[in-house]
């Protein structure tokens, strides 16, 4: 067994220029790492459970282990052991008060949720993180929460970093989602965990819904309704969580960007196994299909009460269409991969209803215009989307003297990676360290897949 690496210092000076150049075929069988929704979960509800959870499949990437630091910091006692990772946990009600800030470096996930169970623990807690993470939205988890009683400090414009004292008892409350975002969700249901009452959440909008059907493994009280087309969740309060044995199927968000690299790579046909398909994660799949995408499921199965199936996707000619935008809550973090998808096909891709692009780890609606222009795609950025003429199956041209601009953003270094696999001059991305907080073996995997 082996302690918890410690999250690396955020805000550090290291900063890694990548060129990605044009590839070969992809081909084989790779197999992307643990979905980073249900790796952060699992530490979580592990540990509130009483007793000892077995997680398998737990992606072991920097939000994740920023997760893992924060709990301990909490008082759960979290170890590897073996290729799994085990979690003693304290009880629901038995979290400690941190005696440092709890550095979330880039991880929004991990900063909203915790955010949530501080909030109905007798607790004060300090919330800190890197330049992307300090510039995201907090007011959206900072009102629901304190109305449940929790009192919070944060930086102008509801920023990190915060601080925060939370309330026991909590008071449960009824509220109404005015953004769809599982985060917010999430962090009204944990809050709601260690409140005595029912707690509900009502979303208009359906989103990722890994934390209602993990919550119930775990013991908790929890009902969902559908009532006048929303979706409306229970949690009842204070829950008794058992310990549980989990096994995290493969990110579908990572499995993304390999699923757009073979379909616009010609000679690709790779196998990407395990990865997860829940249907409230699933829809950049559906929206490649409908763009001319070659996927095909095999081995379809239940993984941990997770749909999963091996993809195989080989090259194909893509068409640009007009992207549904009642689909996007189902591929919220698979837009800037979309793009490059988009920039390959022929014909032009709209897209609208992407507001909450702008408040992720970067603004990704500018970031990927700007991104794509650097490397000679015809992009207009709207308000609330990128329109994107095609180059119908023809190499994009690259940045042969520039570099793309990542704003310390995972998702936008590896969408352009895969754009540099299909340039003439491949793409320069200015930082590819941020990778690492979603998807640490990725370049080693492209190495693989390429080869
Ligand atoms: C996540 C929810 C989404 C997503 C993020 C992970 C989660 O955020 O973008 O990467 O695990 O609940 P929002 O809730 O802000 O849409």
């Amino acid at each position: 067994m082996c302690a918890v690496k410690a999250p690396p210092s955020y805000g550090y000076p290291f900063v890694t220029a990548h060129r990605f150049l044009p590839s070969a075929p992809l081909t084989g069988r790779i197999r992307v790492p643990g979905d980073k929704s249900i790796s952060h979960r699992s530490l979580m509800f592990g540990a509130l459970a009483i007793g000892r959870s077995r997680i398998s499949g737990l992606l072991e990437g920097e939000d994740v282990l920023a997760t893992a630091a924060a709990l301990r910091a909490m008082g759960a006692t979290i170890n590897r052991d073996g290729d799994d990772w085990v979690v003693d946990g304290v009880g629901v009600g038995g979290l400690l008060q941190p005696e440092q800030a709890l550095d979330m470096g880039n991880s929004g996930t991990s900063t909203r949720l915790l955010m949530g169970l501080v909030a109905s623990h007798g607790i004060t807690a300090a919330f800190t993180g890197d330049a992307s993470l300090s510039k995201r939205p907090m007011g959206r988890v900072i009102d629901p929460l304190s109305t449940m009683g929790a009192s919070f400090t944060a930086s102008p414009g509801g920023t990190l970093p915060l601080m925060m004292e939370g309330m026991e008892p909590a008071v449960p409350i009824t509220y109404e989602l005015p953004v769809a975002s599982a985060q917010v969700k999430s962090a009204v249901l944990l809050a709601g965990l260690n409140t005595p009452g029912t707690t509900t959440v009502i979303e208009p909008v359906p989103t990722r819904d890994h934390t209602e059907r993990m919550l119930r493994g775990f013991g908790a009280d929890l009902t969902v309704e559908e009532m006048d087309g929303k979706r409306v969740v229970r949690i009842h309060g204070p829950a008794d969580l058992h310990p549980c044995d989990i096994t995290v199927p493969g990110d579908p968000s990572s499995a993304a960007f390999f699923a757009v690299a073979a379909s616009v790579v010609p000679g690709s046909d790779l196998v990407i196994e395990n990865v997860g398909l829940n249907p409230t994660r699933s829809g950049i799949f559906t929206v490649l299909e409908q763009m001319g995408a070659n996927i095909q499921k095999l081995d379809e199965r239940d993984v941990g009460g997770e749909p999963v199936a091996d993809l195989r996707v080989r090259h194909a000619a893509l068409k640009g269409i007009d992207v549904d935008p009642a689909i996007a809550p189902s591929m919220i973090d698979e837009f800037p991969i979309l793009f490059v998808a988009a920039a390959m096909a022929s014909g032009t891709t709209v897209t609208s209803g992407l507001d909450e692009l702008r408040v992720k780890e970067s603004d990704r609606l500018s970031a990927m215009a700007a991104a794509l222009s650097a490397s000679g795609v015809n992009v207009e950025e709207r308000d609330d989307g990128l329109v994107i003429e095609g180059s119908g199956g023809l190499p994009l041209r690259g940045t042969a003297n520039a570099k793309v601009e990542t704003h310390l953003d995972h998702r936008i270094a590896m969408s352009m990676a895969i754009a540099g696999l299909v340039s003439n001059d491949g793409v320069e991305i200015d930082d590819v360290e941020p990778i690492a907080t979603s998807f640490p073996n990725f370049t080693a995997l492209l190495d693989t897949a390429s080869s």
